[in-house]
């Protein structure tokens, strides 16, 4: 289900996804505008301080009685500002905290405690019932073909898996590939509460990636991503053309694939970006792309029912 502290608030059931280098505050604070979750990963401020000042910002420009945002980190040993990045959530009492690679119990107690939500990302149903474990409020299934990290699962398939996980209260997310509100639409009727969105959300007046990367997305289509863990030893997908040739390739022995932190060159030259470039043709505000979405997400439900009522009952086919 859609978290109640979310319901009656949003214009349509999405997240615009945290996307290291990319998310900022422009881009959350016009997602919550837009009426959609806004989120932005801690370690896009190279410090602690950085990120206390940003939701410092975001608070002030988006008032109380805002459409919730969220921030995301590792919970992970090698994320060095761990301890702090968690404190600063837990002083903000940011309404949506996501996780990646670990979760405990501790920290989904410590964001319960003032009210908040924590959300995992999943990309296996091991990981994702590791983090039901950890009492966290919504799982993200991460798909194949996603920008960043991606998983492999397709996402009939994985969503399959972890319906009968989740119970009545908890929320099951989707991401990879969605970039209208039809493929919205789509995963919402395969059984997702609410949708996670990326790569669409790069192409946006509001995002921070440089503008040669915007136009690399616009210009690209599904032939121009490769999925591959020879950037940061991690599997994700990237842009072809900007992956350096074999001889400069980076290995995965001397860096820290944890931590973004340490990753920061090869993301800022290597740009990643999922499947779903091929439909993004424009660089549209994110006020004006949440309200195409919702022409087309209402659209769709139009073909849907117009599907079923066009469906010949059970005697007539007999
Ligand atoms: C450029 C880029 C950077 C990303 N950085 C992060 C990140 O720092 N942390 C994270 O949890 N996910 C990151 N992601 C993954 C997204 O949060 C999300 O899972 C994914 O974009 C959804 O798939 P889509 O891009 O096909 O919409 C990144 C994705 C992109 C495209």
């Amino acid at each position: 289900m859609i978290p109640s502290r979310f319901q009656g608030r949003l214009r349509l059931p999405m997240i615009a996804a945290p996307m290291f280098l990319v998310s900022n505050p422009d881009l959350v604070v016009a997602s919550c505008k837009a009426g959609i979750v806004g989120t932005l990963p801690s370690l896009n401020q190279r410090t602690a301080a950085g990120f206390d000042d940003w939701l410092k910002e975001i608070r002030e420009r988006l008032g109380d009685d805002a459409v919730p945002y969220g921030v995301q980190f590792p919970v992970h040993k090698t994320n060095t500002r761990l301890a702090e990045d968690l404190a600063t959530t837990i002083r903000h009492k940011v309404p949506l905290l996501i996780t990646s690679l670990g979760i405990t119990r501790e920290v989904t107690d410590a964001i319960h405690a003032y009210g908040g939500l924590v959300f995992h990302d999943a990309i296996s149903v091991r990981h994702a019932r590791k983090a039901l474990e950890a009492n966290v409020d919504g799982i993200i299934a991460v798909c194949g073909g996603a920008g960043g990290h991606a998983g492999t699962y397709n996402p009939f398939a994985f969503l399959g898996e972890l319906k009968p996980l989740m119970g009545p209260n908890r929320t099951l997310l989707v991401g990879g590939c969605i970039g209208d509100g039809y493929s919205m639409a789509g995963a919402i009727a395969a059984g997702a509460d609410m949708v996670y969105v990326g790569t669409r959300m790069l192409a946006t007046k509001e995002s921070g990636a440089m503008d040669a990367n915007k136009r690399l997305v616009v210009e690209s289509d599904i032939t121009d991503v490769v999925y591959s863990d020879q950037v940061d030893g991690v599997g994700g997908n990237w842009l072809k053309s900007t992956i350096p040739p074999p001889t400069a390739a980076l290995g995965k022995d001397d860096v820290d694939t944890s931590s973004m932190l340490s990753d920061l060159k090869r993301w800022r030259d290597i740009w990643s970006a999922g499947q779903g470039v091929g439909s993004i043709k424009d660089t549209p505000t994110t006020a004006e792309l949440i309200a195409r979405m919702e022409g087309e997400f209402v659209a769709a439900t139009h073909r849907l029912r117009g599907v079923e009522s066009a469906r010949a009952p059970a005697e007539a086919t007999a």
